[in-house]
């Protein structure tokens, strides 16, 4: 088929998604001088102003600063050496200092996202927003191709490698013969109802609350803004929650321990919880990172951690291909990976697990998860094993 009047690019790494897996494996190609395009197909505005979650792992805080993209998450980060589970109204603190000497930042996912986006530009590598029609091509062969539309014109890029950074609904995923991918999944029968306050936490640290009425988390932008979740019911409408009930929940699921601050609520959303699997990562030249190969439910706050992770790997398979022409660690991406995403995945499906109230549940699981909040709070060894994973476990 003859195509008229097409852009032709060239390019190392095609990649395409603008969140934090496409924009942090740019940062990295870039200081590992590997170049690279960036497409995504929404507008700027839109993806700063996706609310998402917002708390980094001790590495992936490291990482940031190393990439030189930390400088303003240091000034307005809020840095957590511990953490609260609420049972029932009565708070534990899970001391992060003592028992794995590391710590977690609250920075919000669209703040890194614009940092990113900064960064970019200052390196000067190209990223276009608002770009249409993205397809995928000869991924099996070594010049794998990407046509989009931008601006109303035809535009392709010759590329060596696809980055399918492109989340849960991108193109890149349902590319991979059927024969190929194999899919892993789980809903769960309820989800979270979000808000974003104009009020204080209250606490400077997480509160992870089991309670007969639901879960519920009380977590934070910054010290004067507040994100705080409830769990609702899986088909539940926002419509369902006025303000005054969602404050009557959160009151009433936190307790007594602490005094919660009511404030304007900004926005309010339901988050469904799901946990999912794509596996392998990589087809021939094709790599997808982040949300288009996996989501975990939001109670282990993996999500963005694992996409940087999955980002760094990624990076070092490009960075010894190109400079040593080595393929191992490019043919080994994808089991790499999944290795660190399952033990996630079932850190994120455990904590979701021992938290909340299940439709089907019995007297028994109730009097189990108790037992089980108890050992994790009385003995250190089980708390132990709680924050490692929390705090983010160790890089392969
Ligand atoms: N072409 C170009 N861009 C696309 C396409 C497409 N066909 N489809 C989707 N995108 C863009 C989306 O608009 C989005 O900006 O890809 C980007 C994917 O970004 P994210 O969904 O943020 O996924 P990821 O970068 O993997 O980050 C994972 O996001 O959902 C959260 O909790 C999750 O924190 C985790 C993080
Ligand atoms: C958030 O701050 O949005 C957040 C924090 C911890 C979680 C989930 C979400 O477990």
């Amino acid at each position: 088929m003859e195509r008229k009047a097409e852009a032709k690019m060239r390019t190392q790494v095609g990649i395409i998604g603008a969140g934090p897996a496409g924009l942090m494996l740019a940062r990295l190609l870039h200081l590992a001088g590997i170049s690279s395009i960036i497409i995504e197909n929404r507008s700027e505005d839109y993806i700063y102003g996706r609310i998402r979650a917002g708390l980094l792992e001790h590495w992936a805080t490291d990482l940031l600063t190393d990439a030189g993209v930390g400088a303003r998450m240091a000034q307005e980060g809020v840095v957590h050496w511990g953490n609260y589970l609420g049972i029932n109204g009565e708070l534990h603190r899970l001391d992060f200092k003592k028992l794995v000497d590391k710590r977690m930042t609250i920075y919000g996912q669209q703040e890194v996202v614009k940092d990113l986006v900064a960064q970019r530009r200052a390196d000067g590598g190209p990223l276009l927003f608002e770009v249409d029609n993205v397809s995928v091509h000869e991924v099996t062969s070594e010049r794998p191709q990407i046509r989009f539309t931008h601006d109303g014109k035809q535009q392709v890029i010759d590329c060596d490698f696809i980055a399918g950074c492109d989340g849960f609904h991108g193109i890149c995923r349902p590319t991979f013969p059927a024969d190929v991918l194999k899919v892993f999944e789980r809903e769960y029968p309820f989800g979270w109802v979000g808000v974003l306050t104009e009020s204080p936490p209250p606490d400077h640290e997480l509160i992870y609350c089991y309670t007969d009425s639901g879960f519920a988390l009380y977590t934070m932008r910054s010290l004067t803004v507040s994100r705080l979740y409830l769990q609702c019911d899986h088909d539940d409408d926002i419509a369902n929650w006025s303000d005054d009930r969602i404050w009557q929940e959160l009151h009433a699921r936190l307790g007594s321990a602490r005094k919660l601050q009511e404030g304007k609520i900004l926005q309010k959303s339901i988050t469904p919880m799901r946990s999912f699997v794509a596996e392998p990562m990589r087809y021939g030249r094709l790599l997808l990172a982040g949300d288009s190969a996996h989501i975990v439910p939001p109670t282990g706050a993996k999500g963005m951690n694992l996409a940087f992770s999955d980002v760094l790997y990624m990076s070092r398979a490009l960075e010894a291909f190109y400079k040593q022409k080595n393929t191992e660690r490019l043919e080994g991406y994808s089991a790499t990976c999944l290795k660190r995403v399952w033990k996630a995945q079932r850190f994120s499906w455990w904590m979701t697990q021992i938290l909340h109230r299940f439709p089907d549940e019995t007297a028994f699981d109730r009097r189990r998860q108790l037992a089980e909040l108890d050992y994790l709070t009385s003995s250190e060894a089980a708390s132990t094993s709680l924050v490692e994973q929390y705090v983010g476990l160790p890089l392969e």
